[in-house]
C-alpha cells in the first residue's frame, strides 16, 4: 500500500469512491464544488492505494476556508471496508496529513439525533473514532444543530431593552469577546483559554469570524439604555447560507436571558433580508444556550460531532 495527496489526475477516481455509511462524506457533488470553491485542495487530500492495482483503498479529505494557509477540519475518512486493518490504515493516512500540514485539524462528522441507538451510525463512527484517537485527535465534543425556518417559526420583537451599535473597530470587538468567554460553557472557548490569555483569544476568534462568508457590517455590540454593554450578536454566513454565527453575554448581566434578545436580533436581522432558513450549532454541554435556540423555534435537527486534538499535546 503506499500512501500520497491526491493530484488533479485523480478526479475521476476520487469522485468514484462511494461511502455508503451512515455518516457524513465527501459525496461527488460536495467534492467537485469544495474543489471549484478552493474549500478542498487536492494536495489536501491523501489516498491510500493499492500496490498492484494502484486502486484508491482509503482517503481523507480535509476542509479550509478558499485562501487559508491550511486545512481546518477533515471533512471525510473513508477506508474500503475489504482493507485488512481499516482503523490502522486510516491512522496512518491522518498522521501523514498532519505532518504534511503542520496542523492536527480538528474531524467534523455529521451524524442523525440519537446516532448512539442506530447500530449502523455507531458503527461507521466507532471504526473512524478509534483511527482518529491514534492519529492524536483524542478531545470528543457533541455539538447541537440547529435550524429556524421561516416556515415553522416566527420572526421575533425586536428588543425593549437592548439598543444594538455596529462598530467598525476590530478591538471594540475584541474587548467584548474577552468579556463574554469569562465562565463560558462553550468548549473550545475554554480549550483555548488554557493556552493563550483572553485578549490573544479573543483576537483569534474575531479574525476566525472575519473569515466567514457574513459581512463584517453585520455584526452588533448590544447596550442597555444606560450605554452599557450587554452583549455581543454576530449573524454570519457560511457556504450553506445564513447562520447564528456568535452571541454572548457578559458574565455580570447573565441569567436575565438576554441570550434571547441577542438571539432575537440576529434571526430578525436574518430574516428581513429573506432568510427562509438560519442554521446554527452550540456544544450540548452549553445548555443555558441550547434552550434558547428551543425557545427562540430553533429546531434540533442533527449532531456534529467533533473530534480534536488536546492543544496541550500539539
Ligand atoms: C450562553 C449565554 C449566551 C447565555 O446567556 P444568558 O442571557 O445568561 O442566558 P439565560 O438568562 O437564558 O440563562 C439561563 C440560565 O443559565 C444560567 N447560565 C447562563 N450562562 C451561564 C454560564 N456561562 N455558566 C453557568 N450558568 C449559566 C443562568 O444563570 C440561568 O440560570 P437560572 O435559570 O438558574 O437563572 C451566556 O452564558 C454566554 O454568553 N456564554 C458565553 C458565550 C457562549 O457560550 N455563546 C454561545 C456560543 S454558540
Amino acid at each position: 500500500m503506499r500512501f500520497r495527496p491526491a493530484v488533479k489526475e485523480d478526479l475521476d477516481r476520487l469522485l468514484g469512491c462511494v461511502v455508503d455509511e451512515s455518516i457524513s462524506w465527501s459525496h461527488p457533488e460536495r467534492l467537485l464544488s469544495f474543489l471549484e470553491s478552493g474549500n478542498y485542495h487536492f494536495d489536501r487530500i491523501w489516498l491510500a492505494l493499492d500496490d498492484q492495482s494502484d486502486e484508491i483503498l482509503a482517503r481523507a479529505v480535509w476542509w479550509g476556508f478558499p485562501d487559508g494557509p491550511k486545512p481546518l477540519a477533515l471533512d471525510c475518512l473513508y477506508v474500503r471496508p475489504s482493507v485488512r486493518d481499516r482503523v490502522e490504515v486510516a491512522a496512518e493516512l491522518l498522521r501523514r496529513g498532519h505532518e504534511a500540514f503542520g496542523v492536527v485539524p480538528a474531524y467534523h462528522v455529521f451524524v442523525s439525533n440519537g446516532w448512539r441507538d442506530e447500530p449502523k451510525a455507531r458503527a461507521a463512527i466507532a471504526w473512524r473514532w478509534e483511527a482518529a484517537g491514534r492519529a492524536g485527535l483524542t478531545e470528543e465534543l457533541e455539538r447541537l444543530r440547529y435550524a429556524w425556518t421561516s416556515a415553522e417559526a416566527e420572526v421575533p420583537e425586536p428588543s425593549e431593552r437592548l439598543v444594538f451599535r455596529g462598530d467598525d473597530d476590530d478591538e471594540a470587538f475584541v474587548a467584548a469577546f474577552a468579556r463574554v468567554a469569562a465562565g463560558s460553557l462553550d468548549f473550545h472557548t475554554r480549550q483555548a483559554l488554557t493556552t493563550m490569555d483572553p485578549m490573544t483569544q479573543a483576537r483569534q476568534d474575531v479574525s476566525d469570524y472575519r473569515l466567514l462568508e457574513g459581512d463584517r457590517e453585520w455584526w452588533r455590540l448590544a447596550y442597555d439604555e444606560g450605554g452599557d454593554l450587554v452583549g455581543v450578536a454576530l449573524p454570519s454566513a457560511n457556504n450553506a447560507g445564513p447562520v447564528v454565527g456568535y452571541l454572548g453575554v457578559v458574565p455580570e448581566r447573565r441569567g436575565q436571558g438576554y441570550a434571547d434578545d441577542l438571539l432575537g436580533e440576529i434571526t430578525r436581522f436574518h430574516a428581513a433580508r429573506g432568510a427562509q432558513r438560519i442554521v446554527a450549532d452550540t456544544d450540548a454541554e452549553n445548555v443555558p444556550m441550547a434552550r434558547a435556540f428551543e425557545r427562540a423555534g430553533y429546531r434540533n435537527f442533527a449532531v456534529r460531532l467533533v473530534l480534536s486534538a488536546n492543544p496541550v499535546n500539539t
